[in-house]
């Protein structure tokens, strides 16, 4: 069985064969993908009954090896492994994969030298720079757990994140410029520190922008110096388990503090290896770019591991899309030849709406795929990625994944599917997605339902760190014997997938994932409010919006609240929210109304606030499920009356 596809009948053949022999299939792909030191004994052992996941038991590989050693082996030593662009303009470095191999072997040295072991985890606080992914690639080399931290997250979240996986480490820069603003990362893991974070011995800080000073604290070992201890690029990459844990990422959920999704060594870097090769189908001498910020799933595996697995040149971008002006995406395209182009519905949209002009300008003749992800399409987005990006010539892929799934699972195969803007087409070979109806039957041929997973694939996360009964509550109980993912989607006539959005309380924010939960959290520290319910309304730009109701405290009430008082502190709440979950939760709007809509067991009904929010006062729909409705003639007179006294 070879899983090579070239064509719309090796597609359906080969999803044939993995269906019917799901271990013979991913026997195959595990050897082809990847290098190992020990083949399996077992190539699945995952049961959803007790949220069991383990891919490719007894295997044994170095996933830091996969990236480099073996691409050098290969013949790709000179060749570039590592395009980086900086934020400003005329910021770049290249390295390739010998160059990569030797910093990531300088950096493992110099953990070894810390006395950073095997399984202790390391919390990677970094923007977009080539030192993110040495470190990435050196924690993983020795088998540390990585733990990147997005830069727009804030201490407090830092500091959460930190706690829970017990980090050793913290490893930053002194800050970033995206676009024109300055992000103060330093200052960001000193408050986090301030707060209390016992686990962590060292904070390994890199000098990124010179001119911006950092006051030194007795934890804080300058990247420079520790670096300058430890100069020997050679490292002999040990043997580690398929397994072992590769890395923590924390992901926002319905309920609660974010949780740690943890994917094992073997079964992820095959996946992500497996479905960079797939979808997007890279030849030797493509230049592929991602453009997440590798704080996100989306980074760790089709920035990093899916291509350099595969030996592929990727491209690591600091900056955003509009600076310094709209058209940056397409002159970096043209300056670096890329050929295939992944990024988000949201910059997507963003670009339209500043004109096609910028898009113009430049040449795009090198792109030969476009990729998109992250949330739904529309299709009129789709269609100027296509038709102006692509100038109709390219192939468009809408991915649709998670960061629990570890790579793609539903998406065209570039120049092999046929697709249908704002669907993310199929299924890949080996994923068994299934739609089940409100009972949780499950549905065949056309039907909108909750969208599932019915078997286990290697890119799977293996658990929610150190909370196994949260995994399997999150996930398996549901719809028993089944991966729910929280999402809506329909399959229509054709077989084709199309993904409506989470059924569950998280919101995306131009992509961004966030809980409800955790906003409302956040809400509640400030002294004068008593509740909060945060929802996502529709945006044209960002997908979605973050829109607050606030209930104020009854001694606060007693105190006859003018608007002007109600919006002030609307106004201090955003800077609440802003500073307990970060700069990436800032709320479009806020109101503070009477009381919530909820149901009797308390659970506030954010169907009806998501009409509210949107100006809709009238059609509410079914109201029997309320312990009182007759709040919400409360909260229709006070939103009305605010609206008109504007
Ligand atoms: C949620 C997962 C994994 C990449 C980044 C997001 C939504 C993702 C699509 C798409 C419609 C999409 C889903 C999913 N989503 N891609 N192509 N079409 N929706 O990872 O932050 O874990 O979010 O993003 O709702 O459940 P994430």
């Amino acid at each position: 069985m070879n899983p090579k596809i070239d064509c719309w009948e090796d597609y359906v053949r080969v999803s044939e064969f993995a269906l019917h022999s799901p271990d013979l299939f991913w026997d195959a792909v595990g050897r082809r993908q990847l290098q190992w030191h020990k083949y399996w004994d077992l190539v699945s052992d995952c049961d959803y009954r007790t949220a069991r996941v383990n891919w490719y038991t007894g295997a044994e590989l170095n996933v830091s090896e996969n990236c480099l050693d073996r691409q050098i082996q290969a013949g790709r030593g000179d060749k570039k492994a590592l395009i980086w662009i900086g934020n400003h303009l005329g910021e770049e470095r290249t390295l390739t994969f010998s160059e990569l191999h030797g910093e990531v072997c300088r950096m493992s040295n110099a953990l070894d030298n810390l006395g950073v072991k095997k399984g202790d985890r390391v919390a990677i606080y970094l923007p977009n720079i080539p030192e993110l992914a040495i470190s990435i690639l050196a924690c993983a080399r020795i088998g540390a757990i990585h733990s990147v931290i997005f830069g727009g997250f804030s201490a407090s979240s830092i500091r959460n994140r930190v706690l829970d996986c017990g980090a050793r480490l913290i490893v930053t820069a002194n800050g970033n410029y995206r676009g024109t603003k300055w992000i103060d990362l330093k200052g960001q893991v000193d408050e986090a520190m301030a707060m209390g974070c016992p686990s962590v011995e060292r904070v390994i800080v890199l000098n990124r922008h010179p001119s911006h000073s950092y006051i030194r604290k007795s934890y804080d070992l300058p990247w420079e110096e520790w670096m300058a201890a430890s100069v020997s690029v050679d490292h002999t990459a040990p043997s580690h388990s398929a397994l072992d844990p590769l890395f923590i990422l924390y992901t926002s959920g319905s309920t609660g503090v974010p949780k740690g999704v943890l994917h094992q060594m073997g079964g992820y870097l095959t996946y992500a290896s497996y479905s960079n090769e797939i979808v997007f189908q890279p030849r030797e001498e493509d230049v592929f770019w991602c453009t997440a910020d590798i704080g996100w799933i989306t980074g760790h595996t089709y920035v990093l591991y899916g291509p350099l697995s595969n030996g592929v040149t990727t491209v690591l971008y600091e900056g955003v899309p509009t600076y310094p002006d709209p058209g940056r995406f397409w002159e970096i395209v043209d300056r670096h030849q890329v050929s295939i182009f992944y990024s988000a519905p949201t910059a997507i949209r963003i670009l339209a709406a500043a004109g096609d002009s910028f898009v113009q300008k430049h040449s795009r003749k090198s792109l030969r795929t476009l990729g998109t992800v992250g949330e739904p399409i529309n299709p009129e987005a789709w269609n100027w990625y296509r038709d102006v990006v692509g100038e109709k010539r390219v192939s468009v892929v809408d991915t649709w994944w998670q960061t629990e799934t570890g790579g793609i699972l539903i998406a065209p195969l570039a120049g092999i599917s046929s697709v249908k803007p704002g669907s993310a087409s199929f299924p890949l070979p080996g994923i068994d997605i299934q739609i089940l109806d409100d009972q949780g039957n499950l549905v065949q041929g056309e039907s909108p339902g909750t969208l599932v997973v019915g078997r286990s694939w290697p890119g799977q996360m293996v658990g929610v760190y150190g909370d196994p009964k949260r995994f399997f509550e999150t996930y398996f109980t549901q719809f028993p014997g089944y991966y729910g993912t929280g999402d809506g989607a329909r399959r229509d006539r054709e077989g084709f997938y199309w993904v409506i959005g989470r059924t569950d309380d998280v919101i995306k924010i131009s992509g961004h994932r966030l809980g409800t939960a955790e906003i409302e959290a956040a809400c509640m520290t400030h002294p004068s409010v008593a509740e909060a319910a945060a929802v996502g309304v529709p945006d044209v730009l960002t997908g979605e919006a973050l829109h607050i109701f606030f209930v104020l405290k009854n001694e606060v009430l007693l105190l006859e609240q003018s608007v002007e008082q109600v919006e002030r502190i609307g106004r201090e709440l955003v800077q609440v929210v802003r500073k307990q979950v970060g700069a990436l939760a800032s709320p479009r709007k806020l109101q503070g109304v009477p009381g919530l809509p909820k149901t009797r067991s308390g659970k506030i009904v954010r169907r009806i606030l998501k009409k509210m929010a949107q100006g809709e006062y009238e059609d509410l729909g079914d109201r029997t499920t309320l312990a009182d409705s007759a709040v919400i003639e409360q909260m229709v007179m006070v939103l009305k009356k605010r609206t008109s006294q504007k």
